[in-house]
């Protein structure tokens, strides 16, 4: 696993967007997975900015979303299919039918789901999965204890993850309990992992997922198996690491030709 610490978040996400940008351009056809959260935001805007001022081209790229809650369709503002549409989908030229969404609003999930994972595999695989983590440790919405060889499937939420996620809903709203979430197995394909965690209510859980054993209690451990991940994280997120200044000095210290 390479950690890159960086000062800030803003530069988390703007070296998360160069490491997208480098991709499309040297696979214009590149399947990319995506998450969502407040995390990525400057991520996507970055990458909408590339988009309108240096021509990065997506009109080959194909995405796939991490998760959905049940119940919310594409419309629905606090759905993440909206919220892609927002940041992302309405600002580049990518076109609609090759971004994929899990549809919180299937009949039959767990029917949906085995055709999400055949989507997924008739694109090709995923070359780079993009990835946050919550504070419990969790990729998607795989939330501790979910199995490490996981597919996509419904899943129910810890309340850590409904109280953490209550700032996008209104007061009133209710959080959904279930969602439909790519599988650890799922992630673990991918060709390439880029992890990106931001502030200080991150840290336990980045310390658990890079210094920790591997266990379902923190799924995100699961990518110390992983052959290709990438780790970014600010200072905050980076605060709990007890390697931290070996991670920044292997950083600093990297060969030219593999930078
Ligand atoms: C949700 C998403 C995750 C995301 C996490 C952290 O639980 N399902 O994919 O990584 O939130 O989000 P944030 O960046 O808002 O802290």
């Amino acid at each position: 696993m390479e950690i890159i610490i960086q000062p800030s978040s803003q530069e988390v996400c703007s070296l998360a967007a160069r490491i997208v940008a480098k991709l499309v351009r040297e696979k214009p056809a590149a399947v990319i997975g995506l998450p969502t959260g407040g995390t990525p935001r400057p991520m996507y805007a970055e990458l909408v900015r590339m988009h309108q001022t240096e021509q990065l081209d997506f009109s080959r790229v194909t995405t796939f979303n991490l998760d959905e809650y049940v119940g919310l369709g594409p419309d629905h503002p606090c759905s993440y299919h909206y919220y892609m549409t927002e940041n992302f989908f309405n600002h580049v030229n990518i076109p609609e039918k090759q971004t994929h969404v899990p549809d919180g609003l299937a009949e039959d999930v767990p029917d949906f789901c085995r055709h999400y994972e055949s989507a997924i595999r008739e694109a090709g695989g995923i070359d780079l999965q993009i990835l946050g983590i919550g504070e419990d440790g969790h990729i998607g919405f795989n939330e501790p204890t979910s199995s490490l060889a996981s597919r996509t499937r419904i899943k129910t939420l810890t309340q850590k993850t409904v109280d953490a996620n209550k700032r996008f809903f209104k007061s009133d709203e209710i959080v959904p309990r279930h969602v439909i979430t790519l599988g650890v197995g799922t992630i673990m394909e991918a060709k390439r992992c880029l992890l990106i965690a931001c502030g200080q209510g991150k840290a336990v859980a980045v310390a658990a997922m890079v210094e920790g054993p591997v266990t379902a209690m923190t799924p995100a451990s699961a990518l110390q198996f992983h052959p290709s991940v990438v780790l970014l994280v600010d200072e905050a997120a980076a605060g709990r690491l007890a390697l931290g200044d070996y991670y920044r000095s292997v950083y600093r210290n990297k060969p030219d030709w593999q930078r």
